[in-house]
């Protein structure tokens, strides 16, 4: 999940001199601004500081965070616009990330891990289409349901794109990658696996099992059967379900993670390690449990109640 950003006063620091993109497109403050969660909280893997909007951004539509006004992109409207996204450029254009990979495996070594990620094709064509808005997503919804051809068009280009991304990736060392569906639970649950499981299967099946692969989709959870057919190892579970009956009644072979409701982390400390121990006693003697958010770290988190998750988790008996 993120872990960096504007809850650490460094990031904050950083931020200062350089704008998000600038910081995304350099490899040394992308690596610098990986570490700093890392040097402040011993986390377990360190996930790469990027974004799931630079694979839109490499197939030719940019994109600007802007501080208070959230995510700004011009949005896709017309077929036109869908073919002429170009990803026969993506490896040059995202060849930053293999670089900001390399410099943080050669400080962390193998002590923690270093987690790759991406968007999923159907939350990435949300945001092409509806920029950071958060509404009825009308436009790519309404593609899905009347003109499958060009839907399958643009999850194609995504698709393909969005492959070789985590195979460069995996080439620069990452231990696993994430996919980030964050905006699945937008569809039904009868058509979830149509318009997302399976560009997110067609993915994973790509990296032909050489990494683990870990799928977060919010808001899905009426399509456990459809996540564990995409050959996801890991499911990251939002917190609106029970994480042991989430984990009951997956097949054996796929783990959980998540789960944690990340506001949590901007009340106090003593709510922090009564919720925290409430997650660890449901997974207690559970296999196959990473302990996780079940989204990123809000930016109005306190620094003491992260420590107090930290603490609790490693001394949990
Ligand atoms: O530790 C990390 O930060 C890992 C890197 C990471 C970022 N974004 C950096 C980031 C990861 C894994 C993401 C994923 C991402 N980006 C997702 C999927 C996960 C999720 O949270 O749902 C999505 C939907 C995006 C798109 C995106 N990026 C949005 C909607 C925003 C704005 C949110 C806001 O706070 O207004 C971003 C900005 C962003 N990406 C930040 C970070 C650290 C915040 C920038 C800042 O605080 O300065």
């Amino acid at each position: 999940m993120r872990q960096a950003g504007r809850v650490l006063p460094e990031y904050r620091e950083l931020k200062t001199k350089h704008t998000f993109v600038e910081m995304v497109k350099s490899p040394e403050l992308a690596a610098e601004v990986t570490l700093q969660p890392i040097r402040r909280f011993d986390f377990d893997a360190a996930i790469i500081f990027s974004d799931i909007l630079v694979i839109p951004e490499a197939l030719g539509q940019p994109y600007e965070f802007n501080e208070g006004a959230g995510i700004k992109m011009t949005t896709l409207k017309t077929a036109a616009d869908i073919d002429r996204l170009d990803g026969s450029a993506v490896e040059e254009r995202l060849d930053h990330v293999p670089q900001a990979l390399r410099l943080v495996r050669k400080t962390l070594q193998d002590r923690t891990a270093l987690i790759g990620f991406t968007g999923a094709p159907w939350t990435l064509a949300s945001f092409m289409f509806d920029g950071g808005g958060t509404g009825e997503h009308a436009h790519l919804k309404r593609m899905f349901y009347t003109d499958r051809p060009l839907f399958d068009r643009l999850m194609r280009k995504l698709t393909d794109a969005i492959s070789r991304y985590l195979l460069m990736q995996i080439e620069a060392g990452v231990d696993a990658v994430q996919i980030f569906d964050s905006r699945g639970g937008m569809m039904s649950d009868g058509t979830f696996a149509e318009a997302s499981g399976k560009w997110i299967g067609e993915i994973i099946r790509s990296l032909k099992g050489r990494v683990p692969a870990i799928v977060f989709s919010k808001g899905t959870n009426g399509n456990w059967n459809d996540l564990a057919a995409t050959g996801a190892q890991m499911i990251g579970v939002d917190w609106t379900v029970r994480l042991s009956e989430v984990r009951a009644r997956l097949p054996k072979n796929v783990g959980v993670q998540g789960n944690l409701d990340p506001f949590v982390l901007t009340t106090t400390p003593a709510v922090v390690a009564a919720e925290t121990e409430r997650l660890l006693r449901d997974m207690r003697g559970v296999p196959g449990h990473i302990f996780n958010l079940g989204h990123g770290v809000p930016p109005n988190a306190a620094l003491e109640n992260i420590q107090m998750m930290m603490d609790t988790i490693r001394s949990f008996v």
